[in-house]
């Protein structure tokens, strides 16, 4: 057991790699939600006031976690989906416009755009998985009309982590708005939104956050935060939400103007939960321990000879998710051979995607490299 395992309490036998998917809760997140539906059992909503101080403190939390200037960039939305609706709807596009992207983007971050072809945008995809410097591809293929670059900071189905600095640079230099999709970045590589230059950020907190499905963080960068249209309206949104007489609807002037209805008040608290475990162990330390991980199973992975790893093996692309395949066994059969020994990964990218977190103990990925010794 590693020192970290014991704030966890997965079954023995599961080996679980599977955190770029859905990520099992912290036992403190369990026991703050545990407490939170006895409250709710035992007397509703008494303390509700007392609720919106875990709401607070989430985008205290989140603000830190992404180094944004101001809690007032920080929005609650239920997923990224949502967050990268909000921008590309948000936005005033004009025929002729262009967005770059991508091509082997998660659905949610390359569908989006190319629903905005119905007002003339033209969305140009550029693939990651040939070139070593795809974001040197991915700048050539903007010119006067392009007005968004969306990418994610590591591709779900490969692991290649972005620099996401030189991309955001180019798109300063030349007035082009950066989204960046950090799903699987955010509570397991340090991502500095300041540093990236990114205009909006967007990132559930299922994986690596370690939260509950259904709340994630959308960053918008101040400058943008009345630009952007609304498309849903609701009293949370208000700037004075609680003041329900109010002849004046203004829409509040930080990202709260983008949550329309009632807090998710159980994904906030399991979030804040999640997240102090993370600030306790250390960004820092998380990041070291998850790219050791990556480096052993790459390693091992590689002194097999059947198998072969699909994930860049570049330092600068290396991130907490590694994909392999077997030469002699179709994914789909290595996926189910797997399971049969409880190890939770994801038949994606062509292989078999392993995501262990930092808490994952060094044995466990033993056992997993043991599986795999045929
Ligand atoms: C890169 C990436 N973006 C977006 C999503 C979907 O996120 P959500 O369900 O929060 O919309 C995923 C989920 O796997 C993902 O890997």
């Amino acid at each position: 057991m590693t020192q970290y395992t014991c704030d966890f309490n997965l079954k023995d036998n599961l080996i679980h790699l599977n955190h770029a998917a859905v990520a099992p809760w912290p036992v403190q997140t369990q026991l703050a939600v545990q407490a939170f539906a006895e409250e709710n059992v035992r007397q509703g909503s008494l303390n509700y006031l007392q609720w919106l101080e875990h709401e607070a403190n989430l985008r205290r939390l989140l603000k830190t976690l992404i180094n944004a200037d101001s809690t007032d960039e920080i929005a609650l939305l239920k997923s990224t989906s949502e967050a990268l609706s909000v921008v590309a709807y948000g936005l005033d596009w004009q025929a002729g416009d262009s967005v770059v992207i991508a091509a082997e983007e998660f659905p949610s971050n390359r569908i989006l755009w190319q629903s905005l072809e119905q007002f003339g945008v033209t969305v140009r995809q550029v693939s990651y998985q040939t070139d070593d410097d795809a974001e040197q591809l991915m700048i050539h293929a903007c010119d006067k009309t392009t007005r968004l670059i969306s990418v994610s900071a590591v591709q779900y189905a490969s692991g290649r982590r972005t620099d996401l600095e030189k991309i955001g640079l180019h798109c300063e230099q030349n007035n082009i708005l950066f989204c960046v999709d950090a799903i699987q970045q955010l509570g397991a590589l340090d991502f500095d939104v300041n540093k990236v230059k990114a205009d909006f950020v967007a990132a559930d907190g299922h994986k690596w956050m370690l939260g509950a499905e259904g709340l994630a963080l959308f960053y918008c960068r101040k400058k943008h935060l009345t630009t952007l249209k609304l498309h849903q309206y609701g009293w949370h949104m208000l700037e004075n939400p609680h003041d329900f007489d109010a002849t004046d609807c203004s829409p509040a002037q930080s990202a709260r103007r983008f949550e329309c209805g009632s807090p998710n008040t159980m994904g906030i608290i399991a979030l804040e939960q999640s997240l102090l475990l993370l600030e306790s162990v250390g960004l820092a330390n998380i990041e070291k321990i998850i790219l050791d991980n990556t480096r052993f199973l790459i390693e091992q992975f590689s002194n097999n000879p059947n198998l072969e790893v699909l994930s860049s093996t570049e330092p600068a692309r290396l991130s907490a998710i590694v994909v392999v395949r077997h030469k002699q066994m179709p994914s789909s059969e290595l996926f189910d051979y797997l399971k049969q020994h409880h190890v939770l990964c994801a038949p994606r990218g062509g292989g078999i995607r392993f995501s262990p977190h930092y808490y994952t103990p060094r044995d466990k990925l033993e056992q997993l490299v043991k599986l795999l010794a045929f």
